[in-house]
């Protein structure tokens, strides 16, 4: 009896855990593939935006960049961004700050699941604009992407090569989201001039940072 009671105990307390554990997690909408804006209409109007307007993204907006930055579209795992080798060094984690029914906190995108996994809690817009040689604009727009490496997924492969490779991949990634939030009537820009230890301590990650890029609704022209 005894045992039974301590069994029910130990399951009562892992159900408990799973549950605080995956409470904050956020399922995203499934990703559109059928967009009206022509990959060259959103190659033409390519630009980067660091004017935004104090606007919330919805969980679709959100959801749709980030299938666009890294989203499974293969049975075998292939993504919308190529990689050497399949290994997939990078991750994306978000700054939200101001995105519809979303917490503000830092989440660590899951390809496998489309899906938001919650990292910290909080609104860090600002600490990583200022991480950013204090590039403050960037705290306006309502999320941040970062895309983060780990170089050592590639390194077992690749060697001497790994560096070039992974840099490449970002290059691939932060034009995915270019074209992805244009085509949305989204702006954003990379940024790549950051303090890199300032950013693992703001995100609190062991990852190396290689690009930000604030997404939002640009401000209206006059
Ligand atoms: C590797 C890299 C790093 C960049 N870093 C920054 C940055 O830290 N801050 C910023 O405002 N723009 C940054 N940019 C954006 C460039 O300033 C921008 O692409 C350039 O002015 C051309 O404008 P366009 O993107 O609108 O065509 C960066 C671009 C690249 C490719």
């Amino acid at each position: 009896m005894k045992t039974m009671i301590g069994s029910a105990f130990c399951l009562f307390l892992l159900i408990g855990v799973s549950v605080c554990l995956f409470a904050e997690d956020v399922h995203l909408p499934e990703p559109r593939f059928d967009g009206e804006v022509s990959v060259e209409s959103a190659l033409a109007s390519r630009r980067s935006i660091r004017d935004y307007q104090d606007v919330p993204l919805s969980l679709e907006e959100l959801g749709q960049i980030l299938w666009a930055a890294q989203g499974i579209t293969s049975v075998w795992g292939g993504r919308t961004a190529p990689s050497a080798g399949a290994l997939y060094p990078l991750e994306i984690f978000v700054v939200v700050g101001n995105v519809d029914g979303v917490d503000p906190g830092i989440y660590r995108y899951e390809p496998s699941g489309h899906r938001l996994e919650f990292h910290r809690e909080g609104d860090w817009r600002f600490e990583v604009a200022i991480a950013a040689h204090g590039q403050v604009w960037m705290a306006d727009a309502p999320a941040m992407i970062v895309i983060v490496a780990d170089f050592d997924r590639t390194a077992g492969k690749y060697g001497d090569r790994t560096e070039r490779y992974v840099h490449i991949e970002v290059g691939h990634v932060c034009q995915n989201i270019y074209l992805q939030a244009g085509a949305h009537g989204l702006g954003t820009v990379i940024v790549g001039a950051f303090v890199d230890e300032a950013v693992k301590i703001n995100l609190a990650i062991t990852e190396d940072p290689l690009a930000i890029m604030p997404v939002g609704w640009p401000a209206k022209s006059d």
